[in-house]
């Protein structure tokens, strides 16, 4: 046995003693200490055991669609899940939302199509994807043998009506698929997509159209590129959408001051990421006020405390985009930091927190 000057053995007395107190304060602390010899004895086995933590109901709805929680992906920054199935556990997720897809290929934007902003990127890639026969036969049957009980909302995209009802016909005969999202918002493209989803009439034509090819969820995704967001969604769901979805990329524009250029050949691009955040959450906000339907929130979204905001402006299920280039693991993170948020908050379902937002006081 080692024998400790008498100082220094005070010393680590007086550590040990500190260290205890630590551990009885922390939840961490408190699993240490119940393997630890310092806990023995009689004042240890008076301890009340710890309550377990709150159970979550975490599930939602979006039309007739139930999700096991309220995560999803944003189109276009997931692909159709294969790429990320490495690094996460994709069937964590409530749903998949995938890229757009185009009744036949789309090349997509020539020139420069991302540039890094100050909190976010700008984006020009111009919806290229290999069209819905490619889907059919590559992304659909991958879906089903690795994620079979994951539903897929396909984001469906188009130049014209015919466009997006050709994508949603040639699915419905293949089947797999949970929902659609329409995409008539995006700013990349010179014809179709935000054309339509700026004028309330067009995008409820376009919702119309489509409804009259599924039964399943219609949600449409609108744009934060008009003055009142809630004409256009409250267009959308008299013609029939079940759900809308919010927000598209905001309308920005890049220039290189040294070769005195812009940087992106169609000279705008679409902004993403933590700088539109309050944007996308004062327009689920509003659009949570103008319509029954289910909202699914979009914009900036990064962590599981984002998530709990967008419920509390509104939204139903919300979906993280931009964040997933940073963090790959960002969805099942969010995810967790949820439940966790839910349990201290005393939340045992989620549903609560859609609207539940209070004034300032
Ligand atoms: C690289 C990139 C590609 C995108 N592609 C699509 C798309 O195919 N269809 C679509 O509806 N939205 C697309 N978006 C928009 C996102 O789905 C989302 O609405 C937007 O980025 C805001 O969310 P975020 O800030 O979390 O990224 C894309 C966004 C990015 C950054």
């Amino acid at each position: 046995m080692i024998t400790l000057p008498p100082e220094l053995a005070k010393r680590y007395e007086k550590e040990a003693a500190l260290e205890l107190e630590f551990d009885e304060d922390t939840q961490s602390g408190r699993a240490a200490a119940a393997g630890s010899s310092a806990q023995s004895g009689p004042a240890a086995e008076q301890k009340a055991p710890e309550a377990p933590p709150l159970e979550v109901d975490l599930r939602v709805r979006i039309g007739s669609l139930t999700l096991a929680n309220p995560i999803t992906t944003a189109s276009g920054t997931f692909a159709a899940g294969r790429e990320f199935n490495d690094l996460i556990d994709i069937t964590r997720l409530g749903a998949l939302t995938t890229k757009g897809v185009s009744a036949t290929a789309w090349k997509g934007n020539s020139g420069r199509r991302l540039a890094e902003t100050a909190s976010g990127v700008l984006n020009s890639i111009g919806l290229q994807n290999p069209g819905v026969k490619h889907f059919i036969r590559y992304d659909l049957p991958w879906l089903q043998e690795h994620a079979p009980d994951l539903p897929v909302i396909v984001n469906v995209c188009g130049h014209r009506i015919s466009d997006y009802t050709t994508v949603i016909e040639r699915l419905e005969e293949a089947g797999g698929v949970a929902a659609y999202e329409l995409n008539i918002s995006c700013p990349n493209v010179d014809c179709g997509g935000m054309a339509m989803g700026v004028d309330p009439a067009a995008a409820a034509e376009v919702t119309t159209a489509c409804r009259a090819f599924s039964l399943r969820p219609l949600i449409v995704k609108l744009t934060p590129n008009v003055t009142d967001i809630t004409e256009v969604a409250r267009a959308v769901e008299a013609a029939g959408a079940d759900a809308v979805s919010l927000i598209n990329t905001i309308l920005g524009m890049a220039i290189d001051a040294r070769s005195r250029k812009l940087v992106f050949k169609r000279g705008v691009a679409g902004l993403s990421g933590p700088a539109i955040k309050p944007v996308a959450l004062r327009m689920v906000y509003e659009v949570a006020h103008a319509v029954k339907i289910p909202i699914i929130g979009m914009g900036g979204v990064a962590t599981g405390t984002d998530v709990a905001e967008f419920m509390l402006a509104g939204a139903t299920a919300v979906a993280l985009g931009t964040a997933n280039f940073d963090n790959p693991c960002a969805t099942t993170d969010a995810l967790d930091e949820l439940t966790r948020y839910c349990q201290e908050q005393g939340v045992a379902k989620v549903t609560k927190l859609t609207g539940a937002v209070r004034p300032a006081s």
